[in-house]
């Protein structure tokens, strides 16, 4: 059993994780929320946190990795939580680079992956992943620039699911992801994220660091976790960071 800390209301889950670890909080550690005050989204966004509607929570890991191959964990994690909420909710949903879960075309969930500073090969290394998924949310639950583009496992599957039963399972897979990623290396995650990318094959558009964007077909993220666009006239690219949209969105 890994020891897990409940609150009814946090500032952000990945802020009390990154606080334990640092104090030496294991390996598999959860902190779940019923509703954060200030829960954070990649890209210094924020994430909506409604009491009781939705999963909030964080994992502390300490993978037998090297510190270079940490960013790809969110893409574990991102597939570990496909792949719970397709089996356990049979929510069939998707996943968008780099740390998105996606379902009918809308946002069902993300990650936030915030590592330690700690040296290379240091044992007290670990990365905090963050999870958000929403649960129960009904259309009216979102907040009206949500209404659109979000959805919930409750939307997609007229269920209600317990959370807590939710996290147990999100946290056993993606425990099991790292163990993967740890024996087996990073392709065999890959082959498994690929089967279920939203953006494979599909047109997409990228902002780039001059503002403009560049079209291309989203062709999967290398052995490196970047995300490959092929333009129209050939040329590969390599993107590190930043959003990756359907070209007509
Ligand atoms: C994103 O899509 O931008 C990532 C969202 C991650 C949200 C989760 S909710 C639990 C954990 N605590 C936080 O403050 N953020 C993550």
């Amino acid at each position: 059993m890994y020891p897990t800390h409940i609150f009814a209301s946090t500032d952000s889950t990945n802020r009390i994780a990154l606080d334990m670890a640092k104090k030496g909080a294991p390996h598999g550690t959860g902190i779940l929320a019923e509703m954060q005050v200030k829960g954070r989204g990649r890209l210094d966004r924020s994430w909506y946190s409604p009491a009781k509607k939705g999963l909030y929570c964080s994992v502390i890991v300490r993978p037998q990795l090297s510190v270079e191959d940490y960013p790809k964990i969110t893409l574990v994690a991102g597939l570990s939580v496909a792949q719970t909420l397709i089996r356990t909710c049979a929510c069939q949903c998707s996943v968008k680079w780099p740390n998105d879960i996606y379902c009918s075309g809308r946002k069902l969930g993300g990650i936030l992956t915030e590592s330690s500073s700690f040296p290379q090969g240091s044992d007290e290394s670990f990365a905090v992943v963050g999870i958000g998924v929403n649960i129960r949310n009904s259309q009216e639950d979102f907040e009206p620039e949500l209404t659109t583009k979000a959805t919930s496992v409750f939307l997609e599957t007229n269920k209600i699911y317990k959370i807590e039963a939710v996290f147990q399972a999100i946290r056993l897979e993606l425990l099991r992801g790292i163990e993967i990623f740890e024996q087996k290396g990073f392709e065999e995650v890959l082959g498994r994220w690929k089967e279920l990318d939203m953006l494979q094959g599909k047109m997409v558009r990228w902002m780039q660091p001059n503002g403009e964007y560049l079209y291309g077909k989203s062709r999967g993220p290398d052995c490196d976790g970047r995300l490959i666009i092929q333009e129209t006239s050939g040329e590969y690219h390599q993107v590190l960071y930043g959003d990756v949209l359907l070209k007509d969105r």
